[in-house]
């Protein structure tokens, strides 16, 4: 098969958050180069552009409900590619990882109550809890050995006020595959101080080939599992996700508050959901882009130690996140983003919404072809050095 990773795909004035978004939202011009919103540069395997395109010759778009077939797509792709067995009618339709985060906060926990992160951790964590007035209970991770790890005396002590535990699993954006002994530490606590587990597994499916990704869902039949296709294929837009709840006094209130929502799928979310997770075709390509994702993270965090070994960054074991530590250029988060944007003429997810423990960092996003990801260190190299001549002062 050709490399997925390095075809071009232009999504130039296709509307896309990623590209077009850069000047309808922060006006800026077209050479700056996206490397921020987690979607990646690729076309989706075409196992399911076939299967949409077939969908889309129907002319049949009216309401739809979860199809059966995509609730057992769902359990049996649990049960090969993660040694869980879901019950296929515990899965759930969400219109979005999200989402289905929000709505579980909502259906399970009531105002003022104690909900866990663990930063630096993906921004909605911490919007979605204080959004519904929930109290936000932070047992940031640690940095170990150059690692992230968690921190289980913080975490302890976060769980005996709270309610509910959101887990990312893959985190975004240290890019911790978390350990089987992590997990069941993480159970235990949970257990003990009657936290309910809810597993953020969006980007499970892009564990690399050299790690193995855990569903938590195997060590605890209570744990709900949020997750979707959509990182894995790359067809975030379809907002093609879904909720598996085991329990069925928590399911029957998501199922609630889902209603008062209006959450259901388009007919696409169904045929994406049953082609990414059916068709072996689609499952060979993700094999391979997980392998190719793999070599880029070798790549791009090799080409950082080489070239500019003064801006740390942590090798990830899943996706295409690499978590930045801009600590060493002494720039504040404003004056950075204007560097980055206007000099460098990239564009990175600032650190500071990933928590405060971010400040200092970026998130690169590497889902793109190599001579991209090129350009842009190219960019930021030639810069740095541009800064210390005009300012007299190293960086570093
Ligand atoms: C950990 C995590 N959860 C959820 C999402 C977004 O999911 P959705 O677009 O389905 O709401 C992302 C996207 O980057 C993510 O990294």
């Amino acid at each position: 098969m050709k490399s997925i990773l390095h075809q071009t795909l232009d999504r130039t004035g296709t509307d896309s958050v990623k590209w077009d978004g850069l000047e309808r939202w922060f006006h800026l011009k077209s050479d700056v180069l996206p490397l921020w919103v987690a979607d990646i540069d690729v076309r989706t395997a075409p196992a399911i552009s076939e299967a949409l395109t077939a969908r889309a010759a129907t002319g049949e778009y009216g309401y739809t409900l979860f199809s059966r077939d995509a609730q057992r797509a769902v359990s049996d792709w649990y049960s090969r590619r993660h040694d869980v067995k879901f019950d296929p009618n515990h899965v759930l339709f969400s219109s979005g990882v999200v989402p289905g985060l929000t709505h579980i906060v909502e259906a399970l926990t009531e105002e003022g109550d104690g909900v866990v992160i663990q930063s630096p951790v993906y921004p909605p964590f911490h919007e979605l809890v204080t959004g519904l007035k929930r109290e936000l209970l932070d047992a940031p991770l640690i940095q170990v050995n150059g690692r992230y790890e968690m921190d289980f005396d913080a975490l302890e002590a976060a769980m005996r006020q709270a309610k509910l535990f959101l887990l990312c699993s893959p985190h975004n954006p240290v890019g911790r595959v978390w350990m089987e002994s992590e997990l069941a530490r993480v159970i235990e606590l949970a257990r003990r101080h009657d936290v309910i587990i809810v597993a953020d597994e969006i980007h499970a499916d892009l564990t690399y080939p050299s790690q193995h990704h855990v569903a938590i869902g195997r060590l605890d039949d209570r744990v709900i599992t949020v997750s979707a296709p959509s990182k894995a294929f790359n067809i975030a837009g379809l907002f093609a996700s879904y909720i598996v709840c085991p329990d069925d006094a928590w399911r029957k209130r998501i199922i609630q508050v889902q209603n008062k929502h209006h959450v259901l799928p388009t007919p696409f979310a169904n045929t994406a959901i049953i082609a990414a997770y059916t068709d072996p075709r689609a499952e060979r390509w993700l094999d391979q882009l997980t392998a190719e994702l793999e070599e880029q993270a070798a790549y791009v965090v090799g080409r950082f130690r080489e070239s500019m070994p003064y801006l740390t960054c942590f090798m990830p074991e899943a996706s295409y996140l690499l978590w930045i530590d801009f600590e060493a250029l002494g720039l504040e988060p404003d004056a950075r983003k204007k560097w980055l944007q206007e000099d460098v003429r990239i564009f990175l997810s600032p650190g500071t919404p990933f928590g405060e423990s971010g400040r200092s960092f970026e998130r690169l996003n590497f889902g793109t072809r190599r001579t991209l990801i090129d350009e842009a260190l190219e960019r930021l190299i030639r810069q740095v050095g541009e800064n210390e001549q005009r300012t007299g002062n190293a960086f570093v």
